[in-house]
């Protein structure tokens, strides 16, 4: 099958391109390469790793363009949505352009796909659109609160845009990861701060309650889900998480069995949109994507942190999926 990939140049993105790769699917990747909400050069590594697994089109272009998704889509059998902003802080200060690349970059992708005759489209929302709750877990069906950011608000208007689209061509299936995290994690999120920080012997950095709880998800689990609902060619709506919400205490107690020393953090005022609570209810994953069981979080970090001790020295060089990049 040809797949384009939209954002296959990120921390997501890369993983699943490589796993298409590996199973003898075309792959076009289509990716501007943002400079947000991390710089664009991990995205220039991951783009090289990922084409070192296999022969790979990379068109350096934005998903709201038009001629960017006419040069890309046509062929295709199917696409994976993974461009986009994520972050909940960055997208307090630039609310506008996260809905822009959120919302219209997302309805951009599915006109264009239905122009093209692509038959299906898989789009990643996130679990944010759960909004802050005590309860858990969280059903796919339940009530939906993404008032906590600019973030979730657009990750919720983008679900509506697919609503919208997923009665007619292409089917639009509709993924919910929560808290993903594994080697080539973005260096925005708080868990790469952690790992750099745990290998360095330096303070962890922890802002808000070390009580808090996330349904840390290892990204080999989420692209199993991704491709599962690429694979399954109809509309539907999935929690891409493990099921299994555990503390920033604990987080910090494993990744300091994990390098053989008791870490300290240091404590710092909670963000604005933060929560205290992310649970996946995976059940319908499990039923109709046919998940196997998640990852444990201890094994997930341990290879989360032997990819950083591998990085530290040098990450791997540009390859040739940059020819068609321009800077
Ligand atoms: N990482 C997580 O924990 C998580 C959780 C829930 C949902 N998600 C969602 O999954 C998707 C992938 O997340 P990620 O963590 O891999 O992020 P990422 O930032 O590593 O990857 C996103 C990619 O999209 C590209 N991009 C951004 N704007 C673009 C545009 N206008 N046109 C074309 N490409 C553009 C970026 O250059 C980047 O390569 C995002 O939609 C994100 O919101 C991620």
């Amino acid at each position: 099958m040809r797949i384009v990939v939209t954002g296959g140049a990120g921390f997501i993105g890369s993983a699943a391109v490589v796993r298409l790769l590996a199973r003898g699917d075309e792959v076009v990747v289509l990716d501007a390469l943002a400079e947000l909400p991390y710089a664009a050069a991990p995205k220039r590594e991951n783009l090289a790793w990922a084409a070192a697994h296999g022969p790979l089109r990379a068109i350096h272009g934005d998903v709201r363009d038009p001629a960017a998704l006419a040069a890309a889509l046509p062929g295709a059998d199917a696409v994976l949505h993974l461009a986009g902003l994520g972050s909940v802080p960055a997208s307090r200060r630039l609310a506008r352009l996260y809905h822009d690349v959120n919302v219209v970059g997302t309805a951009s992708v599915l006109a264009g796909a239905r122009a093209a005759g692509v038959g299906h489209v898989v789009v990643a929302s996130s679990s944010t659109v759960y909004g802050d709750r005590a309860d858990g877990p969280f059903r796919e069906d339940d009530a939906l609160a993404p008032a906590t950011s600019p973030y979730a608000a657009s990750k919720r208007v983008m679900e509506a845009v697919c609503e919208a689209f997923a009665r007619a061509t292409p089917s639009v299936a509709v993924v919910r990861p929560f808290a993903v995290y594994g080697p080539r994690l973005r260096p925005d999120l708080a868990l790469c701060r952690f790992a750099l920080a745990a290998l360095a012997g330096a303070p962890l950095p922890i802002t808000g309650d070390l009580s808090a709880q996330r349904d840390w998800t290892y990204v080999d689990d989420v692209v199993d889900g991704l491709l599962a609902a690429l694979d399954r060619r109809r509309a539907g709506l999935w929690n891409l998480g493990a099921g299994a919400p555990r503390s920033l205490a604990e987080v910090v107690a494993t990744l300091g069995e994990l390098v053989g020393a008791e870490l300290p953090v240091t404590r710092l005022p909670p963000r604005p949109g933060d929560v205290a609570l992310t649970w996946a209810d995976r059940s319908r994953a499990v039923a109709e994507l046919g998940l196997g069981p998640a990852t444990e979080l201890r094994v997930g970090l341990a290879r989360t942190l032997a990819w950083y001790r591998a990085a530290a020295g040098a990450l791997v060089p540009q390859g040739s999926a940059d020819r068609e990049l321009r800077a």
